[in-house]
């Protein structure tokens, strides 16, 4: 028989969404009449803007005729959308990203897991915790880690708790990490990160020769002007930090699949024998054998929401997830119950009742509410006692989730 990676069987649980979607399956199929409100997995629910719905058409009909037809495009995406993105989400913020670095790809869940490739197997690697589990998952299967003890933290992680006790700012690592995945707006916490606080961790890199892989998915809810956008609005940041973005949470895009990956050219690593070697080429190197590009329809429906009315148009639905967000948050403090995040961020976090553990509330919600969350404890063990519920989902759907709640918290 052929070996197998062995390291997939340290992952102690499946992922987490797959796992919550069996769980709802089976009381679904259990109360076939219940009407469930699922809260849970961070999944856009409104249409696409007309401005992206359109140059979707247009491409598409591009595609149709011999003279404007397009086969294979250019693995790390076509100029038209990397300079839209350069230009309306770095330049414009003061940030001195340059087009040819920036790859676009068909997600950041892929990239964030996908960026290990070409970062050696000896690195320590720091994350929050709790955490977006990809990040952890992923450095579990690619070997970096021995098992998971009883509380689900793998060997040879550096876990920086985020609690209610810290105001969910991690500390430094005690000892010097390579890598250290970092989340703003948080997923899971919904909270974000000052300008000083992203300062810091840039000096931590620079003094400790480390990279900051930071992903920025959300970062189309931050509302609060002094709050940045990208790791790159920090001097200094493009010699220590890859970036990940998205157009999923921006735009609706979690079903259509574009995303985009930032690889500074300043960006170093090192050889076994000490050598400095620039990141960049790697990942392009990477990139170029290992995928085909994003499709044309989808670029072109991306690179719609940087026109002016598409600007709009996104703008108008990122305001109404956070109204939501709004609604939860309001909607559970006149309940007594603590809660963080969804100011920023399409996620609020909250303590869970009655120092429920975060599965026991799950089940509790699901069964009396027929409400779906997720679990905090899905995030780490420093989730424990918190839930998150997430603010995608129609009006209709948040003000029946509230009154719901009140029904039974
Ligand atoms: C989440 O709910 O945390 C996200 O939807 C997961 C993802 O973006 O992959």
């Amino acid at each position: 028989m052929t070996y197998i990676n062995d390291s997939y069987l340290k992952l102690t649980a499946g992922y987490l969404f797959p796992e919550i979607g069996r769980r709802v399956k089976k009381f679904c199929d259990e109360n076939p009449s219940a009407k469930v409100i699922r809260m849970g997995i961070g999944d856009v629910t409104e249409p696409l803007a007309p401005a992206v719905i359109a140059a979707m058409h247009t491409a598409v009909d591009e595609l149709a005729q011999r003279g404007t037809f397009r086969g294979y495009g250019p693995e790390q995406g076509y100029d038209f959308l990397r300079e839209a993105i350069a230009l309306n989400d770095y330049q414009a913020r003061g940030a001195n990203v340059d087009a040819d670095e920036i790859f676009v790809s068909d997600g950041s869940k892929c990239d964030s897991g996908n960026i290990l490739d070409i970062f050696g197997h000896d690195n320590v690697t720091a994350v929050l915790d709790p955490v977006y589990p990809v990040y952890v998952d992923t450095n579990v299967m690619a070997g970096h880690t021995g098992p998971a003890d009883a509380s689900g933290r793998y060997g040879g992680l550096v876990y920086l708790p985020v609690t209610a006790e810290n105001d969910f700012v991690p500390e430094f690592p005690k000892q010097r990490v390579d890598l250290i995945y970092l989340c703003y707006p948080n997923n899971p916490t919904g909270v974000v990160a000052s300008k000083d606080m992203l300062k810091r961790w840039v000096e931590y890199a620079h003094q400790n020769g480390s990279t900051i892989l930071y992903d920025a998915a959300y970062e189309a809810y931050i509302t609060d002007p002094s709050v940045p956008h990208s790791i790159y609005e920090i001097d200094g940041a493009k010699d220590v930090a890859i970036e990940f973005r998205s157009f999923s949470k921006t735009a609706g895009f979690t079903g259509v699949r574009c995303a985009f990956t930032v690889v500074p050219k300043a960006l170093k690593g090192k050889t076994r024998d000490g050598r400095e070697v620039a990141i960049h080429p790697l990942w392009n190197r990477r990139h170029c054998t290992k995928f085909n590009g994003v499709s044309y329809p989808v670029q072109r429906g991306a690179a719609a929401i940087y026109s002016p009315e598409g600007k709009q148009q996104v703008r108008e639905t990122i305001d109404f997830y956070l109204e939501n967000a709004k609604l939860v948050r309001e909607g559970l403090t006149k309940l007594g119950l603590k809660v963080y995040g969804g100011v920023n961020a399409p996620y609020v976090w909250l303590k869970t009742p009655g120092n429920l553990s975060s599965w026991d509330f799950f089940d509790k919600l699901l069964n009396d509410a027929n409400v779906v969350g997720t679990p905090g404890s899905g995030f780490g063990a420093s989730g424990e006692g918190y839930f998150r519920l997430s603010a995608f989902n129609s009006r209709a759907n948040v003000t029946e989730a509230m009154e719901r709640f009140a029904k039974i918290v």
